[in-house]
């Protein structure tokens, strides 16, 4: 796939659910205490994309941005750098996520919870709205057992395997890229 662009998303988090869960910090805070130095956020200038895996994220949470205290919700800004820059697959356990192009164009997708594991991909161009809101995923049958199964090229990318490897263990969790 070629990417013309510089490619920029946003993404926001919102809570999904008010189910706590050990070692998770509390998304509500009983106090919310003003502060009058917010940090800059500084969303204007591109970031570095030279490194591994060729995006470069930028948070703006409540450690940036003291309003957003007990508001349940985050922004992040994500830099790819062009052709075949990726952000590795992951999960968000405190929050749903909806991801806005904001430059370029960028192959996203993810994979439905147990027991399909159905990959859902799609290429979004300037402006596009992406939403994901997962139930349960069991991470190796999400990543290497997924239908149809996730890039041999991203996989290998993502987790510093040769794609022989990944081809391995994609047939080990029922995948079948050839
Ligand atoms: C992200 O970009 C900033 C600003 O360009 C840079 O200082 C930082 O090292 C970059 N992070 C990564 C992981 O490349």
């Amino acid at each position: 796939m070629k990417f013309a662009h510089f490619l920029v998303a946003l993404v926001v988090l919102a809570l999904a659910s008010s189910i706590a869960t050990a070692g998770d910090p509390s998304p509500l805070q009983d106090f919310c205490v003003a502060i009058n130095d917010p940090k800059a956020a500084g969303l204007n200038t591109p970031r570095y994309t030279g490194n591994k895996v060729g995006s470069n994220v930028t948070l703006l949470n409540v450690d940036q941005i003291a309003g957003l205290n007990t508001l349940g919700i985050s922004l992040a800004r994500i830099d790819y750098a062009p052709n075949g820059g990726l952000n590795p697959p992951h999960t968000h356990p405190r929050g749903t996520e909806i991801l806005v192009v904001v430059e370029g164009t960028l192959y996203v997708g993810f994979v439905t919870s147990n027991p399909d594991n159905r990959f859902i991909n799609k290429v979004l161009y300037p402006g596009d709205v992406f939403v994901q809101n997962p139930g349960t995923i069991t991470i190796a049958n999400a990543v290497f057992g997924s239908d149809p199964p996730i890039s041999l090229d991203v996989l290998a990318k993502a987790f510093m395997l040769d794609s022989k490897i990944v081809s391995y263990l994609q047939k080990q969790f029922g995948g079948n890229n050839k």
